[in-house]
């Protein structure tokens, strides 16, 4: 009987595990071919850029690759002069959080910008710093 009702729990929790997929996929698109330990291209536009490891903040990128990017808060997502333009690949950042969206406000958000401290690469990103935060 136990054993009856193991088959019947883990046929419904495989069935759940594919519903629970095709509902991601629907949402996100298909899964990312880039993974932990890959190196994925940051670029700041003219400024520069280069591969970094999966995972790392477009702001460290950025230090990697002396790309002058200002950071008065130090990376903690309190000051807002970090903050670059996406250009192409948003669908390769990690998730915006919600202290993200408030420094920002909502018409950076809706400008595609990210905080490059919080922003980590999970694959090829192009951002351009707005020429009022260039360091010159
Ligand atoms: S460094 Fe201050 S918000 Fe990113």
């Amino acid at each position: 009987m136990a054993s009856r009702t193991r088959k019947m729990f883990s046929k419904a929790l495989g069935r759940s595990r594919e519903v629970v997929e095709r509902v991601r996929q629907r949402v996100s698109g298909p899964p990312s071919p880039y993974r932990p330990g890959d190196q994925v291209r940051v670029s700041f536009g003219a400024s520069g850029g280069g591969d970094v490891e999966y995972g790392t903040s477009l702001l460290a990128a950025a230090r990697t690759h002396d790309v002058d990017l200002d950071h008065f808060c130090g990376g903690n997502s309190s000051c807002g002069t970090c903050r670059v333009r996406i250009r192409s690949g948003a669908e390769h950042l990690s998730e915006m959080h919600m202290n993200e969206e408030i420094v920002l406000g909502v018409d950076a958000v809706r400008s595609g910008d990210r905080l490059a401290c919080q922003a980590r690469a999970l694959g090829p990103v192009e951002a351009e710093i707005p020429e009022f935060f260039l360091v010159r």
